[in-house]
């Protein structure tokens, strides 16, 4: 079998009960054996100040920076917040970006699922998040888009995912591993 890649998962919401993140967890069961999903947790990063970010950043900065640079690629389960990226998850993109110059980011391939109870399935969260990777260097996966909409029936009483949605799953992370196989390759 050829390698296995590390993903480094950022979910955006920080909520127990997380739809986003019951998708992230199904995404790693769902994953085929060529990629291994990890959940980088994002709710302890002290909002971004360049003022502690210099000789010695805070210790989250410094473990979730490392934790990054040791994925192979990347992968983005986020809600929508107002139309955007919810605060946590845009200052985990900020956290990992810098200092300057040596952005974790940097080259990892990605990809992106949003996922609401709303219509639209969070689209203005994903196309903001997709803009901040055009200019940290990170290729993201086109196709297919994952907007998630109606996203609060996707999982039955006992936290089970509904067969509804799998396929839909399971041909997101099929695409991605194949996109990281690629990307990789270069
Ligand atoms: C501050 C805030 C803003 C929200 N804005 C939107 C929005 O713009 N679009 C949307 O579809 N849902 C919006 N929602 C609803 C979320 O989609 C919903 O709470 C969802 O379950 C959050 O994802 P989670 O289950 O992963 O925590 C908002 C929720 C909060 C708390």
């Amino acid at each position: 079998m050829s390698k296995v890649h590390h993903v480094a998962v950022l979910v955006g919401s920080l909520r127990k009960g997380s739809i986003n993140r019951k998708l992230a967890l199904a995404l790693a069961e769902l994953a085929p054996a060529s990629l291994k999903l990890e959940i980088v947790e994002i709710g302890d990063l002290p909002l971004y100040n360049e003022d502690i970010d210099h000789d010695q950043p805070p210790e989250a900065y410094i473990r979730f920076r490392a934790k990054l640079k040791a994925a192979d690629a990347l992968l983005f389960v986020t809600p929508e917040y107002n139309r955007s990226v919810p605060a946590p998850m845009k200052n985990a993109i900020d956290v990992g970006s810098r200092p300057y110059g040596q952005s974790a980011f940097s080259g990892k391939p990605g990809a992106v699922l949003s996922a609401s109870p709303g219509a639209i399935g969070g689209f203005g969260a994903n196309q903001h998040l997709r803009q901040s990777m055009v200019f940290l260097d990170v290729p993201m996966m086109q196709q297919p888009e994952a907007y998630l909409g109606g996203a609060g029936s996707f999982f039955e009483e006992a936290g089970m995912l509904g067969d509804g949605i799998k396929p839909f799953l399971r041909k997101f992370i099929d695409a991605y591993a194949e996109w990281v196989e690629q990307q990789v390759k270069g």
